[in-house]
């Protein structure tokens, strides 16, 4: 019955923008222990390129920004949500700020650039790079903590609930994670009053995805089978400008390129054809809308890609606004100075996930989480853009917050039962893994994608019940390695993603079907419950 680990007061699974910021509020008061999967910074967080959305501009409000939010959600946000967030952006960016993220500045104003959906410029970068400097600056100050302890290279399998505890009380309760340590091989342990959830979106369920590798839904599935309700995960985000190309795969052309004056154009007859399908916002239109249109043009006309145009615009400009960019093109040989860029859609976020409060609480007692793991209730149907790093922030706060208000309610820890290996031996098969993973990315790119049928959606549906049982075979059979962890997961949200799909009979931001295309009168969530 031994608990492997110091004694932490509170789990952190994740460290990304939502982890970091829970963990070094907690440290304030409490000694927290951050795990990660792969290195501390693989998330999506070092990877995100636009910015941070925050009303900053004398000549902008809070509610032209909840205003643009619930329109790109379709009126599936939730109001009570959207505000809160939007209302403690401003402070979120002077914590960012004390904290040394070096944000663009224009004299002595932070510059604010702009992204399609956004009726304002408030959008605060770090050039092009903006999600790497936000994830350098946390990280420095979580190493400086002398009450956080970092430890990369575990990944985590499920959570520890009452079912684990030595003398078996079957409450939903979270006690924290059982987590393969990547260098050792082993399943240890890590025991915590409070577990805060932070582990990312579940891109990776599809083919192409902007998402890092890691990005496999791991804390939704864990959130999922210790019983916690999900919801809107038929909400899948795809971004319009995704690179085409065929050696590099998942580079993100930067929404802000539109926003800097960019135009999507028909490759081969250069006609700017977002004027056929929004001619008022054209390019800056929602990313729904406009990488539908980018879908449509690429299967009426059977083109591999379309392109996004800035050289119109002075190259000194262009440089200064894009250098990353600029210089990942380069050495593909395109000069996005001179030259249009093949894009494509690619999945890119993940808006439906755990449920959670304005107290980053979920279902279970002892469970909180916040980021892209979670439905909140602040992206609804549609993501507005640069609005998921500001949800981090505030919800990895608010679940802060919440945990350090109650932490004399909070319960010690039991004792927790060991990981059992006894009747698992090492794979003989791995060959297994690669083939459903490859199988359930492609059929979800195919049959769950930007433009969908209720027909599409049975096949998947079908498949997802026969790998089911493949996969669960095989979980049970062997030992765990991330890839079998990741596999488990990635199947296990993209039947959550299919039978969402299946529950909401109308089109409505992302979800659009072929079978239901109008839009209900009522905005109503899909809920799943375990
Ligand atoms: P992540 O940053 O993804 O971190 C997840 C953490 O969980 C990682 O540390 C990972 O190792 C860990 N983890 C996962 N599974 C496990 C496990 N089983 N065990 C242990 N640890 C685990 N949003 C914006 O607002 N503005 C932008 O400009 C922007 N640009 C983007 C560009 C790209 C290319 C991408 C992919 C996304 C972009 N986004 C942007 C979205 C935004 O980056 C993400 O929504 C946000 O960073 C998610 O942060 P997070 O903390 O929830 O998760
Ligand atoms: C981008 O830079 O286009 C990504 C912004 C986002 O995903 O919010």
């Amino acid at each position: 019955m031994n608990n492997l680990g110091p004694p932490y007061d509170v789990l952190v699974i994740g460290s990304g923008a939502a982890g970091l910021t829970a963990a070094l509020s907690l440290a304030t008061k409490l000694k927290v222990l951050v795990l990660a999967k792969g290195s501390l910074n693989s998330g999506s967080t070092a990877w995100a390129q636009g910015g941070i959305a925050a009303v900053l501009d004398t000549g902008d409000t809070f509610e032209n920004h909840v205003r643009d939010t619930m329109v790109a959600g379709a009126g599936l946000n939730d109001l009570e949500t959207v505000e809160f967030v939007i209302e403690r952006a401003p402070a979120a960016i002077d914590r960012l700020a004390d904290l040394g993220v070096p944000f663009n500045r224009e004299s002595d104003q932070l510059h604010l650039t702009r992204e399609g959906g956004h009726s304002h410029r408030r959008i605060v970068h770090v050039d092009d790079a903006t999600g790497w400097a936000v994830q350098a600056a946390l990280l420095k100050a979580a190493e400086e903590s002398p009450n956080i302890t970092l430890l990369p290279h575990m990944s985590c399998i499920d959570l520890i609930t009452g079912r684990n505890e030595a003398r078996y009380s079957g409450s939903g309760r979270v006690w924290g994670a059982y987590a393969l340590n990547e260098e050792t091989g082993g399943v240890e342990a890590h025991v915590a009053r409070a577990t805060v959830l932070a582990t990312g979106g579940a891109g990776r369920v599809y083919q192409f995805s902007t998402a890092p590798r890691g990005a496999t839904g791991d804390g939704i599935a864990m959130a999922w089978r210790a019983g916690a309700r999900v919801s809107n995960m038929e909400m899948m985000q795809f971004h319009p400008t995704c690179l085409y190309n065929l050696d590099v795969k998942n580079f993100l052309i930067t929404e802000a390129v539109r926003g800097e004056g960019g135009h999507l154009l028909h490759p081969e007859t250069g006609h700017r054809f977002m004027a056929d399908y929004d001619p008022e916002r054209m390019e800056l239109a929602p990313r729904d809308v406009v990488a539908r249109a980018i879908d449509d043009q690429i299967k009426r006309y059977g083109l591999d890609y379309v392109h996004l145009d800035i050289s119109h615009m002075p190259a000194e400009f262009v440089r200064g606004h894009f250098p990353t960019i600029h210089e990942k093109l380069l050495g593909l040989g395109i000069d996005m100075t001179t030259q249009p860029i093949p894009v494509v859609p690619a999945q890119h976020y993940t808006c439906g996930g755990v449920a959670i409060g304005l107290d980053a609480r979920t279902d279970l007692p002892g469970l909180w989480a916040a980021g892209e793991c979670t439905e909140s209730g602040l992206h609804g149907a549609n993501r507005l853009a640069s609005n998921s790093l500001l949800e981090c922030f505030v919800f990895g706060e608010a679940a802060a917050q919440d945990i350090l208000g109650r932490w004399d309610e909070l319960l010690p820890v039991p004792a927790i039962r060991e990981w059992d290996e006894s009747r698992v031996t090492d794979s003989d098969e791995e060959v297994v893994i690669k083939q459903n993973w490859t199988e359930i990315r492609r059929f979800m790119w195919n049959y769950v994608g930007i433009v969908r049928t209720t027909k599409r959606l049975e096949r998947a549906a079908n498949r997802i019940r026969l790998l089911g049982n493949e996969i669960e075979d095989y979980y049970g059979q062997f030992r765990v390695t991330t890839d079998l962890i990741e596999l488990r997961n990635l199947h296990q949200c993209a039947e959550l993603i299919v039978r969402s799909a299946l529950e909401r009979h109308e089109s409505r931001g992302l979800h659009y079907t072929l079978d239901y295309p109008a839009t209900e009168a009522e905005a109503r969530d899909t809920v799943l419950i375990p």
